[in-house]
């Protein structure tokens, strides 16, 4: 392979000023519209991840269909950002639009089963393999039911995590760890929580430090993605997974997999492709097609353990029967179901993940090779329907490696850069995530401009041996 070279800082700290003035002068109304935001809003937007995109303020969008967005400054975007995951259905996917206007003419939220529940259970099942199911109303709340669940189960406070997860606002999932000492991630208040006795952490891919980290059964669960996408994107080695389930069966740790982000591996997630037999299961976001919605799937063994410390069917003159303190009265709501049933039924169908998929390896493989035409030391990677750029030559194998690897200018001038030339990045990783209506015309957009960024960047060595 030939030599590669990282950018000059110079240059990418000057390109990404550039580009800042040029996002702003492009974007007059948005950026009008961020600093109104600042009289009501907290940070400027709904809501303060809003303000994260590396243009300095949001974009304000107008209107959005399928994989393409438009602003109110009148630009249009490819979109890869996909609402982080949430819109991995497109965006205004027919199915889910009718589904729900018609659920919402007829009982939006009824605190009743509707016909649409028994094929949502039976389909969830199939997909995932696990039995049975609660909703809530996000994946983060899911995530706080199978914790609720494994500390009923169990009797143990300890959550083990690994560090650069995220599991959205969990508690006990807000650490990370940095040089061996156990850290707030991102400097999170504690919120009052004792993290030293509610949290364990450990790098992914450690199977010593795993095997050290149960051993002494007070953990309750793992709470794990299958591979990591919050921090870059870090994959499982081989025999990963293997050692994870081996070991938690061994210290009696229930496992919980975190598909929220995964999902784009396929209609069963990652969980489904590779055979994994989580306790717990946990998806969000893209689920409901853009209506919130999170579930919770519990494996037989679980269901069996629960009902004897609370009773399945709520015998009718008991009417203050446990409320098991997850959920919420808008879970489960008419709504919900309706659109869960879309979603699946029509529209992240195995197809249409065969079409994301070949989408996404089209686009990593045609990146992989400008990258390495231009001699840059950047690394792609592909999981599913999902594809990272990471600023390092080598996959890392856990978060400690990505933060060697950051560089926090390069990223943001990635985003801007791209933003500039009409193609949106997941501002919280350099994530590009396809949807059914992501197009071929699409995909051949992103590769553009990324032929011009790496022009822009590639070593001057480079740059005058080409010229
Ligand atoms: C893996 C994972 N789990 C859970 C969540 C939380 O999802 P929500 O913010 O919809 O609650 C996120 C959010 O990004 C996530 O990435």
């Amino acid at each position: 392979m030939a030599a590669t070279r990282e950018p000059d800082p110079g240059r990418v700290s000057v390109l990404l000023e550039t580009e800042q003035r040029a996002f702003a002068a492009r974007h007059p109304r948005s950026r009008q519209a961020f600093e109104t935001g600042q009289r009501h809003y907290l940070y400027g937007a709904p809501s303060h991840w809003m303000r994260r995109w590396a243009g300095g303020f949001p974009l304000t969008a107008a209107s959005a269909q399928g994989a393409h967005l438009e602003c109110i400054d009148g630009h249009t975007y490819v979109d890869f950002c996909l609402g982080d995951t949430g819109a991995m259905c497109g965006h205004g996917p027919e199915a889910v639009t009718a589904a729900v206007s018609a659920q919402l003419a007829r009982g939006a939220t009824l605190m009743l089963p509707t016909a649409d529940a028994e094929w949502v259970g039976a389909e969830l099942a199939r997909r995932f393999g696990l039995p049975y199911w609660g909703f809530t109303t996000s994946a983060s709340d899911a995530n706080r039911a199978a914790i609720r669940i494994a500390r009923m189960l169990t009797g143990r406070d300890k959550v083990l995590v690994f560090s650069g997860c995220y599991h959205g606002s969990v508690e006990e999932a807000h650490v990370a760890l940095q040089d061996g000492r156990v850290v707030m991630r991102n400097g999170i208040h504690p919120n009052a929580v004792d993290h030293a006795r509610v949290s364990r952490v450990v790098e992914f891919n450690d199977v010593a430090a795993l095997e050290a980290a149960l051993a002494e059964r007070d953990v309750a669960c793992v709470l794990a993605e299958p591979l990591m996408t919050n921090y870059g994107m870090i994959m499982p080695q081989p025999g990963f997974h293997a050692a994870l389930r081996e070991l938690t069966r061994r210290a009696g740790t229930l496992l919980v997999i975190d598909e929220t982000h995964t999902l784009s591996n396929g209609p069963g997630g990652y969980t489904a492709l590779h055979g994994l037999e989580p306790d717990l299961f946990v998806v969000g976001k893209a689920i409901g097609g853009g209506i919130p919605v999170g579930l919770y799937g519990a494996s037989e063994e679980v269901a069996q353990r629960l009902w004897a410390l609370v009773p399945k069917v709520n015998p009718v003159a008991v009417r203050q029967s446990s409320h098991l303190g997850f959920g919420g009265t808008l879970a489960g709501s008419a709504l919900q179901v309706a659109a869960v049933r879309a979603v699946l039924e029509q529209v992240l169908t195995a197809p249409a993940f065969e079409r994301m998929i070949a989408r996404a390896a089209d686009l990593a493989q045609r990146s992989r090779a400008l990258i390495a035409r231009h001699g840059l030391p950047w690394h792609v990677e592909q999981s599913g329907a999902r594809v990272e750029t990471l600023f390092a030559a080598a996959p890392p194998r856990n978060a400690a490696d990505v933060a060697r690897g950051r560089d926090a200018a390069l990223e943001a001038l990635l985003h801007v850069y791209f933003m500039n030339r009409g193609v949106l990045i997941t501002p919280f990783h350099s994530m590009l995530l396809m949807c059914p209506a992501t197009a071929a015309a699409d995909v051949d957009a992103y590769v553009a401009v990324l032929e011009q960024f790496c022009a822009e960047l590639r070593p001057a060595a480079a740059r005058s041996a080409r010229a």
